[in-house]
């Protein structure tokens, strides 16, 4: 059990105390965080992201929302705690890298909508960068290797096939990629140095694999879940949208408190009638189905 952050450091009432396990580099700048949590980590589905900061410190102030790469157990079936991966960025991140084993955070959590494709025989998940980090989970549900959340009415349906595409600057960027073969997934790799795998973006690997296997990228056996830099996921969805695969995406919107109150976390959002609003990625997202957002509101006043 965890002690709640009593001491005044989080805007979340129902913020935590949780232990770092392990911390350890797994590619260039990237580092895994295991934290002793079981409350959150007995609630979290696939997509769903925590708020961390550093217990007790105000600098940084605010907290980072980092997604929830995988639960793990210890002894029984019920999990133990979860498991983050970051790339240092800046302020948190550079701090976070430089703590060891023991470190107390503060998480508040599981926070957002998670993933939900449409029951499809081939799922393809596709990243860019670290986006990598939202989308393990749902692959291993829906091959029926592992199951998330609490909740006895959440449905989880099976897909026959989950491909992993995953693009990045260079080869060194790639860490813990065997998680993703281990749990039965076809992996397929590009970057833009062309140091490993296909030369060019994430969406030259989706034209490859189009090109090799149409029958598997058919809007009736397809679905898409993506998570990455903006720019990235956008070109994702257009992708999807010209060939009517249903495509989901995870923003990585910049937040400061996860829990609505203070609005920073907004994107565009398409109502049925056409028009749109803005809607707060921490409560009605960080996924939202690719159709329906604005890139770029500012075009569409
Ligand atoms: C739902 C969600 C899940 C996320 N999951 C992960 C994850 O699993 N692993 C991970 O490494 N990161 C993840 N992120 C992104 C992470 O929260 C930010 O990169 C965070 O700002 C890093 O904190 P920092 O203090 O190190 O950098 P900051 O000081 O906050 O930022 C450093 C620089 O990066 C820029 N920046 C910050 N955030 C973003 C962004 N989202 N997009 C573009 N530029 C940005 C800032 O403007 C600044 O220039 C997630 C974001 C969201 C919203
Ligand atoms: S991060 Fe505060 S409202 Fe979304």
């Amino acid at each position: 059990m965890n002690t709640p952050c009593e001491d005044g450091c989080c805007p979340s009432p129902a913020s935590t105390v949780a232990e770092i396990r392990d911390h350890r580099q797994v590619a260039e700048g990237t580092f895994r965080v295991r934290l002793a949590c079981p409350e959150i980590a007995a609630h979290a589905v696939p997509g769903q992201f925590v708020m961390v900061k550093l217990h007790g410190r105000d600098d940084p102030l605010l907290a980072r929302p980092l997604a929830v790469y995988d639960t793990f157990s210890e002894g029984s079936h019920d999990p133990a705690g979860f498991d983050l991966i970051y790339t240092v960025h800046g302020r948190f991140t550079r701090a976070l890298s430089r703590e060891p084993a023991g470190t107390q955070l503060a998480v508040w959590g599981p926070l957002g909508n998670g993933f939900s494709p449409p029951p499809v025989e081939h799922l393809v998940l596709v990243a860019g960068g670290i986006g990598q980090t939202a989308l393990l989970s749902l692959g291993k549900e829906r091959l029926g290797v592992a199951r998330y959340g609490n909740a006895p009415e959440r449905k989880a349906p099976r897909a026959r096939r989950v491909s992993f595409l995953w693009g990045a600057r260079t080869a060194a960027a790639f860490g813990e990629a065997a998680d993703f073969d281990s749990a039965g997934m076809e992996t397929h790799l590009a970057t833009i140095d062309g140091s490993t795998g296909l030369q060019g973006t994430v969406v030259d690997l989706l034209n490859a694999r189009i090109a090799s296997e149409p029958e598997s990228y058919r809007p009736e056996t397809a679905a898409i879940a993506c998570c990455g830099p903006e720019p990235m996921m956008e070109a994702v969805a257009a992708w999807s949208e010209q060939r009517g695969i249903a495509c989901q995406v995870s923003l990585e919107t910049p937040m400061a408190c996860g829990i609505g109150i203070c609005f920073t976390c907004v994107a565009a959002v398409r109502d049925a009638d056409g028009s749109w609003d803005y809607r707060r990625t921490c409560i009605e997202g960080p996924v939202f189905d690719a159709a329906s957002l604005v890139w770029h509101p500012a075009d569409h006043r």
